[in-house]
């Protein structure tokens, strides 16, 4: 007889929303979810360009405490904050070569909390339990903020 045993996978969580109204809204959002992270979590940021990322990544920064300015990780494709923070920015990443080799899976268990921004870049070197939050554009100011 066929057990119906379902996959974990399958199971979807309920996700929570939050809608902000302002760059300001988000990043004091960001700022109480940093409250809920631990350390070696890895949160994947979701969303298209200018959604609000970067924003939401400065918003967790001042949670956690961290004075210096988050900027957008370009040229490095990761900034590093103490070794408490790393904050990805995979756009420019061409193939999970160049990550590997740029060593980018080795800040995953160093048990600092990482921010990942476009990891679609590298998602076969992503740890296998990660967070999201998604975030999407609704007009120039309003985006929902899926957590
Ligand atoms: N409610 C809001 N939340 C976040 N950002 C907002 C909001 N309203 C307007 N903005 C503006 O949207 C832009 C978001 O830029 P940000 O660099 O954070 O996007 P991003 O998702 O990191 O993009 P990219 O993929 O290019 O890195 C900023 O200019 C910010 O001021
Ligand atoms: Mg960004």
């Amino acid at each position: 007889m066929k057990e119906n045993i379902s996959n974990p996978k399958d199971v979807k969580k309920p996700e929570n929303i939050f809608i902000s109204e302002s760059v300001e809204q988000t990043q004091e959002f960001a700022k109480e979810y940093a409250k809920t992270l631990k350390n070696g979590d890895v949160v994947l940021l979701e969303g298209d360009m200018g959604a609000g990322k970067t924003a939401f990544a400065k918003g967790v920064a001042l949670g956690l405490g961290i004075e210096e300015e988050v900027t957008s990780p370009t040229y490095a494709y990761m900034n590093d904050y103490d070794g408490r923070l790393f904050h990805y920015d995979c756009y420019r990443i061409e193939s999970v070569e160049q990550a590997e080799s740029l060593g980018l899976a080795d800040y995953f268990d160093m048990g600092g909390i990482c921010l990942i921004e476009w990891s679609q870049n590298i998602a076969p070197l992503l740890p296998r339990v990660v967070k999201r939050v998604s975030i999407k554009k609704i007009n120039d100011r309003k985006r929902e903020i899926e957590f």
